[in-house]
């Protein structure tokens, strides 16, 4: 880049998506062929980008290389579900032994026991745990057994919460959420919600949140709000629910952990089935209790899939071999690190931009923090979010196409530090447009 070249954010994005084009024509073609036989080309909205996504054909460490042959220092990191990186040899060796020994074997195998006991000496919260396949499938488990335990009926959401494909609350929520009776607060607004609660105090079954909004813009709860949060459904018993999908990766306990606000239930998923598809719901044994199939009254969970040896297999080696606290507490430490620096970066140069997040999980956003909710996503900050997207593939950095980036276990200096350089580049390029 040569440095302050164009004086229009328009323009400089169409350059940069001309040069994008010009860089994937592989994956362009793929994309093409892709949209005869699926809608927009697309299985998983999410990693949809225009004019087209990049086609990652391998991964190994923390790099991932495309169809044009283009390589990545990999911030995307499987939208926190490859902290473990692509070729963790533990991971790869309990899954080629799982796989030895046949894959499809309906009853209960050597792993489950193994990865629950793993989880619930870790977590704080996880007296009882149960396996899913997805993260949405967690939740909307956690959720339902809220409600039968209750006999109520609503569930409080944060405005702009994820929780999963059927628990989209950014903008107006999606058209295809599960038909529950939400309840949609402030996040991090302790005196509203707090008032929403005794409002709706009789009729809530559940409080769900991230104790950090993860998709929502790595935006960190404050102590205050999970304490308040943490009061007043205690006092008022309606069950707390922490969506820990992403931020259990945040400490060696979860971020509950971290924080010291223990949650009645918590749902978990990415990371811990090593790079498999992978849920979990658990917490207090009283609720958890009602799943045991030996009782009269037992509440029915199914799931052909839920302990399939492959998951259960890399779950037990991640946590056992390779994500040590040590380990857990560096990573994050690399995070912090990372976030500082581009925040001093922007602050140096006075532009209206900074880096949201904690430990191995930030996001870009292109306004002046703090930043305390999910910010409105207007046309601007889109087309910021999408030229800071371009430049970085450009430099050779993977990244989301919404400020998100993500750090795995194999990363070292060079490719943070590389990061931060590089971000440092795009503002210099910008910083007349960004003031
Ligand atoms: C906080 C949170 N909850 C739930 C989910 C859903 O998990 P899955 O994609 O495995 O269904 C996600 C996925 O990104 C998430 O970030």
């Amino acid at each position: 880049m040569t440095g302050q070249r164009n004086l229009d954010l328009g323009e400089a994005l169409a350059e940069a998506e001309r040069r994008f084009v010009g860089a994937h024509p592989m994956s362009s073609q793929r994309h093409d062929a892709a949209k005869r036989v699926m809608p927009g080309g697309n299985t998983r909205t999410v990693i949809y980008y225009p004019p087209f996504p990049v086609t990652i054909t391998r991964g190994e460490g923390c790099f991932v290389w495309d169809l044009d042959g283009n390589r990545y220092a990999d911030f995307v990191c499987e939208y926190s579900a490859g902290l473990y990186g692509h070729s963790e040899p533990a991971i790869v060796e309990a899954i080629k032994e799982a796989l030895g020994n046949g894959i499809v074997l309906g009853a209960p195998n050597r792993y489950e026991a193994e990865l629950a006991r793993l989880m619930v000496e870790r977590f704080p919260a996880l007296e009882l745990v149960r396996f899913t396949n997805s993260g949405t499938e967690a939740n909307l488990m956690a959720i339902s057994v809220a409600r039968v335990f209750t006999g109520r009926e609503k569930i409080m959401v944060m405005k702009g919460g994820y929780h999963g494909g059927v628990f989209m609350f950014s903008g107006n929520g999606s058209p295809l959420n599960a038909p529950f009776p939400f309840v949609l607060t402030d996040y991090n607004d302790v005196e509203g919600t707090r008032a929403l609660i005794r409002e709706h105090a009789k009729s809530l079954a559940c409080v769900i949140l991230e104790p950090m909004l993860g998709g929502g813009g790595c935006i960190p709860a404050s102590i205050d709000f999970l304490q308040m949060l943490r009061e007043e459904t205690r006092n008022t018993g309606i069950l707390l629910i922490f969506d820990e999908v992403m931020t259990s990766r945040l400490s060696p306990t979860g971020l509950h952990g971290a924080v010291g606000v223990i949650p009645d239930l918590m749902t978990l998923g990415k990371y811990l089935g090593g790079g498999l598809s992978f849920g979990a719901f658990g917490g207090a044994a009283r609720i958890m209790d009602r799943f045991d199939p030996a009782r009269p009254d037992a509440l029915a969970h199914a799931g052909t899939f839920n302990n399939n040896v492959l998951t259960m297999s890399a779950g037990v080696a991640g946590l056992s071999k390779v994500l040590t606290a040590e380990r857990s507490m560096e990573l994050n430490a690399r995070g912090d690190r990372l976030r500082t620096r581009m925040n001093a970066a922007i602050e140096k140069r006075g532009l209206a931009c900074c880096v949201t997040g904690r430990g191995s999980m930030l996001n870009v956003h292109f306004l002046r923090g703090p930043v305390q909710r999910p910010p409105e996503a207007t046309a601007r900050s889109k087309d910021w979010l999408k030229l800071l997207q371009l430049e970085m593939l450009a430099r050779g950095y993977y990244m989301t196409f919404r400020g998100m980036l993500v750090l795995s276990l194999p990363m070292t200096d060079g490719e943070t530090n590389g990061f931060a350089s590089a971000f440092e580049g795009f503002l210099d390029d910008y910083a007349a447009l960004l003031k």
